[in-house]
Order: C-alpha cells, then structure tokens, then sequence
C-alpha cells in the first residue's frame, strides 16, 4: 500500500463510527479501539435512530450515498461497506465534519454481511455502481446474485427492497432476470435515469465517483428497485 493509502486507512480507523472485520473465520466486528463489538441487532439505537429505517450501501466506495442520505433524512440510519478503508476514509471524514451521528462504515468482505446484523433488523440496501462481474463464471460474484440475495434476507425486514444502480446493461438484464426467476416485486424501474424528472430523492441528486466517470463517458444510469421478499 503507498504512503498516502496508509495514511487515509489509519484515519479511518481512527474514527468511532468505522468498523472493520475481514475474518471469515472470526466474523465480529472490531472498532476504532481494536476492540471486538457486537452492534448486532443494536445498529439503530447506536446510531440514534428511533423510528426511522436502517439501511446499507453495498460496495459503498467513497460512501458518497451512505453520507448523502444521512444528512438529507437525519432520521434512518445508514452503513456503507466495502473492502477498501481507504476509499471509505472520504465519506467518513465526511461523516466526522459534518457531525453526522446517523452514519457508520463496516470495512468487510459483503459475503460476510449476515454476521454483522441482526434477523430482519436492515430495512433496505443499495448497490450503487457494483462491479458487475461479467464473465459468466463470475456470475455468483455479482452483488444481485441469488447467493448474495440469499445472504441479505438473512438480516433484512420483510418489506426490505433492493436499490440497485449502475451503467452496466448486462448487470441490468442480469438483474432482472434474477427479480423474474424469483418472482420478486419491482418497485421501480427507470431504464434512463437522467431521461427526465425523478420523484426519488437521491437518484440524480448524488453522484458517487464512478457515476461521474459514466456519465462523462455518456453511459446511460439505469435504476431497479425491488421487493426481497415474494
Ligand atoms: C466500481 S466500485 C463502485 C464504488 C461506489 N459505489 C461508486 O459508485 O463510486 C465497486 C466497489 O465494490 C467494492 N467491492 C466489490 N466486491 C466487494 C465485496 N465482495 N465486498 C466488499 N466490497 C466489494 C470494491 O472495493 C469497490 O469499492
């Protein structure tokens, strides 16, 4: 790792609300203090969230949706993971400037995320721009894959819905595809995200760091929200 990587993933651990386990053999959680925690099924009281929803941004990068949502409805709780602290670091300084209490990262592998959480206790997630894996044998990697579908619904609410957003067509058809096998519910369906106005708040509003790269190279941003549950 270079010295300013280093230097990004020190900081992220430094910070109280930044969690990190990469131990498929030992899958607890370890704080800012190298103190191993268990937060689950205590997510929202520890991010001060009352009656609002809980909810995760997978493959999170930056965290750019994870700090956006939280300061636009201080009233959920948001968690980003990802493999990379230091990509993390930006949206936990973030997290640390603006005072933000309704905010945490986990630094993990996602096929982890069932020990992380409790039965039913995340009320949504989203996939915002995962890598999209698209070499067939690859296709169990893809975060919309029945493994990883399988995995969330062991710690999401019933009524939970998957968010997912990206410029790959084949992630897309991909997706749909698996929503159809399953028989799940669609949500929404926006097949051009920027084609005209949208009622969910958010979508044109944040734009992570590969969303700007698309978009410069004038992909199309395509959104699907669907039930996890049938
Ligand atoms: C293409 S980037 C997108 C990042 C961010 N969502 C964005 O839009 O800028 C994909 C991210 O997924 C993370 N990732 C991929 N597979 C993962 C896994 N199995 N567990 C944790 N992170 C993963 C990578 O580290 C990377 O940061």
């Amino acid at each position: 790792m270079g010295k300013d990587k280093l230097k990004k993933f020190a900081k992220y651990k430094s910070f109280p609300f930044c969690y990190e386990n990469l131990s498929f053999d030992q899958p607890q959680l370890i704080d800012s203090q190298n103190q191993a925690v268990s937060i689950a099924g205590q997510w929202k009281p520890t991010l001060g969230v009352a009656l609002g929803d809980l909810i995760l941004e997978l493959a999170c990068g930056k965290g750019e949706y994870t700090v956006g949502m939280a300061e636009h409805y201080p009233e959920n709780g948001y968690i980003g993971v990802d493999i990379k602290g230091a990509r993390m670091h930006q949206g936990a300084c973030f997290v640390n400037d603006k005072k933000l209490s309704n905010a945490a990262f986990i630094r993990s592998r996602i096929e982890l995320i069932e020990h992380f959480f409790s039965p039913g206790e995340v009320d949504g997630i989203f996939i915002i721009f995962p890598d999209p894996f698209l070499r067939n044998r690859s296709a169990s990697r893809r975060l919309t894959s029945p493994p990883f579908l399988d995995r969330y619904r062991k710690i999401c609410d019933p009524k939970a819905t998957i968010r997912l957003k990206t410029d790959s067509p084949e992630l897309y058809k991909y997706t749909l595809g698996v929503i159809q096998k399953q028989k799940l519910q669609i949500k929404y369906q926006i097949d051009d995200v920027y084609a005209g106005q949208c009622s969910l708040w958010g979508l044109q509003e944040i734009q992570t760091f590969y969303e700007t790269m698309h978009l410069e190279a004038k992909r199309t941003i395509m959104y699907v929200e669907f039930n996890l549950f049938t």
